[in-house]
């Protein structure tokens, strides 16, 4: 019996007005997984498959922001506290379109048991979704992150490392310490490598005097074992070749460079005073 045609991968995504090529593919039914172009309302995040049932979609949709509590408002830019089991539909197809931009495997019915953080920007009096990190409501193994993701259209500037940075401060309000879940893809790996070094030399700076691995873990949230990796890639934890020895090599110039060149790049900053939010019980 000849065999069903291959259905063909979407190409393209169009979110709101603005178009992107999906890297993976994502398990969308497959009457829309055929189509070659998906369409998707960016507030509600439903899809669909062709411009016109968007069209009329966008006329009778009335959400303007994701559903659940903003949490977090500075300028422009919001937080929105989603909740899987209230909103499931909405966090499905959330996980679906992350699954547009990640390789791993990844879990897109089973939402009930995680919180959504998601981040939008504010214009035309509309909050527009830009990114968003998905956050396991009970975590056995201390994972302050499950999924994250910047839409394509607006990586590279900046709102990834706000997304990581919050993550922290949602771990710090919860006076814990937290990793991302793992394996991390290669584009999150090198944001959090990047952001665990500038907040440990950024501790380090700031103390007065040395601090150990649990001190610097207690006032950063961050895992031990990242606060290491962090104080290998700044140079300051090296392993001596005779003595086979780790010494400690503080350097606060070379500190202070690293947190000179972070805040040159980041200029949106997570303020904590401005976080709306109680820790989940
Ligand atoms: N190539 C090389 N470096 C890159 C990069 C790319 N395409 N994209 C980001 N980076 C680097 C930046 O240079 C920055 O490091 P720096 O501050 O030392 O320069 C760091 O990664 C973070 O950049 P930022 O702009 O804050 O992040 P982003 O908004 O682009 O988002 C991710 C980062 C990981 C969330 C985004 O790449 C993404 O959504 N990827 C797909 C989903 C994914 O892999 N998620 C992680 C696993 S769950
Ligand atoms: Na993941």
């Amino acid at each position: 019996a000849p065999s069903a045609p291959a259905p063909t991968t979407i190409r393209f995504v169009q979110f709101g007005n603005k178009k992107t090529k999906p890297w993976y593919s994502a398990p969308y039914p497959e009457e829309y997984s055929c189509s070659r172009i998906l369409y998707i309302c960016e507030f509600c995040l439903k899809y669909m498959k062709s411009e016109y049932t968007l069209c009329r979609h966008m006329m009778k949709c009335s959400w303007r922001h994701p559903p659940g509590n903003e949490i977090y408002r500075d300028g422009k830019i919001s937080l929105f506290e989603v909740d899987g089991q209230q909103q499931s539909v909405y966090c499905q197809n959330l996980c679906l379109l992350a699954k547009m931009f990640l390789h791993s495997k990844m879990l897109y019915y089973d939402v009930e048991p995680f919180l959504f953080y998601v981040m939008t920007t504010y214009e035309d009096c509309k909050y527009h979704f830009v990114g968003y990190f998905s956050k396991e409501k009970r975590s056995a193994s201390n994972y302050n992150v499950s999924c994250i993701l910047t839409l394509p259209t607006y990586q590279r500037k900046g709102y990834g490392a706000f997304l990581i940075e919050f993550s922290y401060l949602l771990t710090q309000v919860e006076q814990k310490t937290g990793s991302p879940e793992k394996p991390l893809s290669d584009l999150g790996l090198v944001s959090y490598r990047s952001y665990w070094k500038m907040r440990v030399a950024r501790c380090l700076l700031q103390a007065n005097g040395p601090l150990s691995i649990e001190e610097i873990s207690k006032r950063t949230s961050m895992d031990p074992n990242d606060i290491i990796s962090a104080l290998e890639a700044l140079s300051i934890l090296q392993r001596n070749p005779r003595t086979n020895e780790y010494e400690l090599h503080i350097r606060q110039d070379e500190l202070q460079a690293v947190c000179n060149k972070w805040d040159r790049k980041h200029q949106q900053r997570v303020h904590p005073n401005l976080l709306r939010w109680t820790p989940y019980i």
